[in-house]
């Protein structure tokens, strides 16, 4: 029975909030769960995320960042089927992208496609937001392929921008929104219900 469930691997280069959403949601999910979470990679030694998955029994392990040409290996060596990026700030490695295509996908933390690219990542998203003036943002799930945040979106979720929003408060309310959006999409993705059409 164990033998059809996705095997998950997060790869996150911060505290890990995300992962720790994607983990308790499999958990409610129990037996009805489509993939199990086997492996947290980080390319940072200190990383949160490494040890909240150590507290969950995942494995945990860091890639210092010029090794990441092993990363194809050490992901295929594990049988990992899916693969979700949770605040992981690398550029994921040709091979990689090739190998995983509509079964890699991240989420960051703006209404793509604005407010994405190179440099565009933590409270500078939020800063260009209020500084655009824009009324509403929020969350994007979308595959991965070669370029940062760019390839196809599966789900958004909105939220305001209050007038009075500092960038710390705007990315408080973003993040909640993700520990939402992100397990239930990866689940779907796990459980084949959600696929890259283009
Ligand atoms: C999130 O805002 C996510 O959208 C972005 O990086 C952040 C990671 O936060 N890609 P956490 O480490 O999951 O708390």
């Amino acid at each position: 029975m164990t033998e059809s469930l996705a095997r998950l691997a997060v790869l996150a280069s911060g505290g890990g909030s995300n992962l720790q959403a994607i983990l308790d949601h499999f958990d409610a999910l129990g037996a009805d769960a489509p993939a199990r979470c086997v492996l947290v990679l980080s390319d940072r030694k200190a990383a949160g995320a490494l040890e909240r998955a150590r507290k969950h029994g995942v494995e945990a392990l860091w890639l210092p960042r010029d090794e990441d040409h092993r990363m194809l290996a050490v992901l295929t060596a594990r049988d990992i089927t899916h693969v979700a990026l949770a605040g992981y700030l690398r550029l994921i490695p040709a091979d990689v992208v090739r190998a995983y295509r509509g079964r890699m996908v991240n989420i960051h933390p703006a209404l793509l496609p604005e407010f994405g690219g190179p440099g565009m990542y933590g409270i500078r998203v939020h800063e260009a937001v209020i500084r655009s003036g824009a009324r509403t943002s929020g969350a994007t799930v979308h595959f991965v392929d070669e370029r940062y945040d760019d390839g196809a979106i599966i789900k958004q979720a909105q939220v305001p921008v209050l007038a009075s929003d500092t960038p710390e408060q705007l990315a408080a309310r973003v993040l909640e929104a993700e520990h939402t959006l992100y397990p239930q999409c990866i689940a779907a993705l796990c459980a084949g219900t959600l696929s890259l059409s283009t």
